[in-house]
C-alpha cells in the first residue's frame, strides 16, 4: 500500500504557484487577489476561513475578509456581490457556505460573476466543466484530480465508483472522471443504492464523499483498489489537545491493508482542496479559463 501524501503534493503547488507569482510581478503585473465573504461566526466556517487567508498570503496573494454578521440581509448580501462583481483589482471571490436560513444561497451562488467564480459553484462553471470547456470546478474534485495525476495512477478503463453525489464534490468528480482526459467508467452510488458493498467492491478506484466517519470498512474494498477519502467529520477526543480529531470515510486501518493507494485523513484530500481555491484564483489571474 502506497500513502498518497496531499500535504506534500499541495506544499509543491504551493511552491509552483509563489513561482508564477513572482514571474506576474515581475513583468509589471498586480498581485492576484482572493476576496472571501463571511456571514457569522460559525466556528468551522471561520476556520476554514482563516485557512484561505493564510494560504493567500503563503504564495504572495493579496487577500481580502469581508465580514457580515448573521442578520445581514438578502439584499445586502447581494449588493456586496455586485460590488465585488465589478472590482478590477479582484481576480475571484467566494461567500462561505452554508449562509444563514433567511438567506438562499442558490441566489447568492447565481448572483457571483461566473469570472470571478473561483469555488465552481455558479451553474455557467458548472455546464462548462461538464461539456468540457474550460472552467473553474470546484475545489475538493479539482483537487482529487490533480492528485491522481501526480501519482500516476491509470484511469483509463477503469471502475471509479463515487460514493456521494454533493454538488460541490461528488457530482462534478463524477463528471471528471468519465471526461477524455481521464477516461474512467463511472459509477455514482448514494443513499438509495441497492448492493452497495458490492458496487464498492467492483471500484478500481473509489472516492467516498458522505460524511459517516468509518464507513467504507476492508470486506467492502477490492485486492488493489485506489482510495479516495474525502471525509472530515469532527469528532470528540481525548487525546488530541484542541479535544476533537478528524475521521475520514474510511475505516483506514482496515481498508490500508487492501488497496494499493490510499489519502490519509488528515493530510490527504483537506491540503489539496485547500490549493486548489489558489489554483483557480490563479487562472483567474491569467485569464486562462474566460479568455
Ligand atoms: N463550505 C464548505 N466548503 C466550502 C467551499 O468549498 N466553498 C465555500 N464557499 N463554502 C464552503
Amino acid at each position: 500500500m502506497k500513502l498518497i501524501d496531499g500535504k506534500k503534493i499541495a506544499t509543491e503547488i504551493k511552491q509552483e504557484i509563489a513561482i508564477e507569482v513572482n514571474k506576474i510581478i515581475e513583468n509589471g503585473g498586480r498581485q492576484p487577489h482572493l476576496a472571501a465573504i463571511l456571514v457569522g461566526h460559525d466556528g468551522g466556517s471561520e476556520t476554514y476561513v482563516a485557512f484561505k487567508i493564510k494560504d493567500c498570503g503563503e504564495v504572495g496573494f493579496k487577500s481580502s475578509l469581508i465580514r457580515f454578521e448573521d442578520h445581514v440581509t438578502e439584499e445586502e448580501l447581494l449588493a456586496k456581490v455586485h460590488e465585488l462583481n465589478n472590482d478590477d483589482g479582484l481576480d475571484g471571490f467566494i461567500v462561505q457556505l452554508p449562509l444563514p436560513k433567511h438567506i438562499s444561497e442558490q441566489k447568492i451562488i447565481e448572483a457571483i460573476n461566473p469570472k470571478k467564480d473561483v469555488d465552481g459553484f455558479h451553474p455557467e462553471n458548472v455546464g462548462r466543466m461538464v461539456i468540457g470547456l474550460p472552467a473553474f470546478v470546484s475545489a475538493t474534485p479539482f483537487g482529487i484530480v490533480e492528485l491522481l495525476k501526480r501519482y500516476n495512477i491509470e484511469t483509463s478503463g477503469k471502475n471509479c465508483v463515487v460514493l456521494g453525489r454533493s454538488n460541490i464534490v461528488g457530482r462534478p468528480m463524477s463528471i471528471l472522471m468519465s471526461q477524455k482526459a481521464i477516461n474512467a467508467t463511472v459509477t455514482v452510488a448514494h443513499s438509495r443504492t441497492k448492493n452497495l458493498k458490492e458496487v464498492c467492491k467492483n471500484a478500481d478506484i473509489l472516492i467516498v464523499a458522505m460524511g459517516f466517519p468509518e464507513f467504507i470498512k476492508g470486506d467492502m474494498v477490492k485486492e488493489g483498489a485506489v482510495v479516495i477519502d474525502v471525509g472530515t467529520t469532527r469528532v470528540k477526543s481525548d487525546k488530541t489537545k484542541s479535544g476533537w480529531k478528524l475521521k475520514g470515510d474510511v475505516l483506514f486501518d482496515e481498508v490500508a491493508e487492501k488497496c494499493s493507494y490510499i489519502t490519509p485523513v488528515p493530510g490527504g484530500v483537506g491540503p489539496m482542496t485547500r490549493v486548489s481555491l489558489l489554483l483557480n484564483t490563479l487562472l483567474s489571474a491569467k485569464k486562462e479559463i474566460y479568455k
